[in-house]
């Protein structure tokens, strides 16, 4: 039988799926990371890791997978198999889709982490009424994919939809990928719990649900920073307003931060920061799958890539 494996490096956990042929679901299996960052060839031991565990956990064999798709963050250019950056890898500028390959043995499919969620949606969740649509993430950082005419858009070099590091504060603060004033240093996990602690708060067990939790139950610190947090986000949103104009936006993304910086006053704070014209703007749906979504992207794009090479006779 014939199959293929979806994988998300996520922070601190790799996600995985298996696909048969027909695009259902026969297992998924994770594996939890003791770092976060990673030289290629160790990010191919720990893929090499686990999925073996998922091929096991599904009583197959190593044969039985024809294509292996990953999502990972930073800017990836899929057609190449090449990552210019990623806040999952030591080096910078990496043909990470061939280090892969070599390791794993079979076609490896690389793409953005974020785009994959884009993938997915369309083709299991609630893209699949639409033909253009963008979605948006939050977690680690802040993610985007674009399907425009039922295609995902990438840009010239594929590093496009970098939606986080859109620019939203004139040397504002620093951001993971090295610049200042990045949407997602002002919105993501880590941008959070650095307020927090600059602030003389204390999110000591380092998790951004607590200082999410506190918010909730009114703690002022907490509140002012996750406040803050949801009106650069809505700015941010604003801005894929003003330039796409989208009929449907989807914002995807873990749990607890979902409660606050997608909640209705943050999207209400969107829709007045678009140039106004008297006609409703874009419907914005917030939907909370977890990483195996983003695994189940990353399979559906590996199923895509190996059918067309099955197509073309490689
Ligand atoms: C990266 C994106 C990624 C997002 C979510 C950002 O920091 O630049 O490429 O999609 O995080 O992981
Ligand atoms: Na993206
Ligand atoms: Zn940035």
């Amino acid at each position: 039988a014939r199959h293929v494996v979806g994988i998300k490096v996520a922070n601190k956990t790799i996600s995985t799926v298996l696909h048969d042929f027909e695009g259902a679901q026969i297992a998924d299996h994770d594996l939890a990371l003791e770092k976060s960052v990673f030289g290629a060839n160790e990010l191919a031991e720990k893929l090499a890791e686990v999925i073996a565990g998922l091929v096991d956990k599904a009583g197959l064999d190593a044969e039985d997978i024809s294509g292996v798709g990953v999502g990972i963050a930073g800017t990836v250019d899929a057609l190449q198999g090449f990552v210019y950056w990623s806040p999952s890898l030591v080096d910078r500028n990496l043909a990470l889709g061939q280090v892969l390959k070599d390791h794993l043995g079979v076609p490896v499919f690389i793409d953005n982490d974020a785009n994959l969620v884009a993938v997915a949606e369309r083709s299991f969740g609630l893209g699949q009424e639409h033909s253009d649509f963008i979605v948006v993430t939050i977690e680690s950082g802040v993610g985007m994919g674009i399907v425009i005419g039922n295609e995902l858009y990438r840009g010239n070099r594929g590093c496009g939809a970098e939606f986080g590091h859109t620019k939203v504060q004139l040397d504002g603060a620093l951001c993971r990928c090295g610049q200042r004033g990045c949407l997602e240093a002002y919105v993501a996990d880590y941008a959070l719990l650095r307020e927090a602690t600059v602030a003389g708060g204390n999110p000591a067990d380092d998790k951004v649900e607590n200082l999410l939790g506190a918010a909730r139950h009114g703690d002022p610190l907490a509140k002012s920073i996750v406040d803050r947090a949801g009106r650069m986000f809505a700015m941010g949103l604003s801005n894929i307003v003003n330039i796409f104009d989208p009929e449907l936006i989807i914002l995807s993304g873990e749990q607890m931060q979902s409660d606050h910086l997608y909640a209705e006053d943050v999207i209400e704070a969107m829709r007045k920061s678009v140039v106004q014209i008297d006609k409703a703007g874009p419907e914005v749906v917030v939907h909370q799958w977890g990483d195996l979504m983003w695994a189940q992207g990353a399979a559906a794009y590996a199923l895509d890539e190996v059918s067309e090479l099955a197509v073309s006779g490689i």
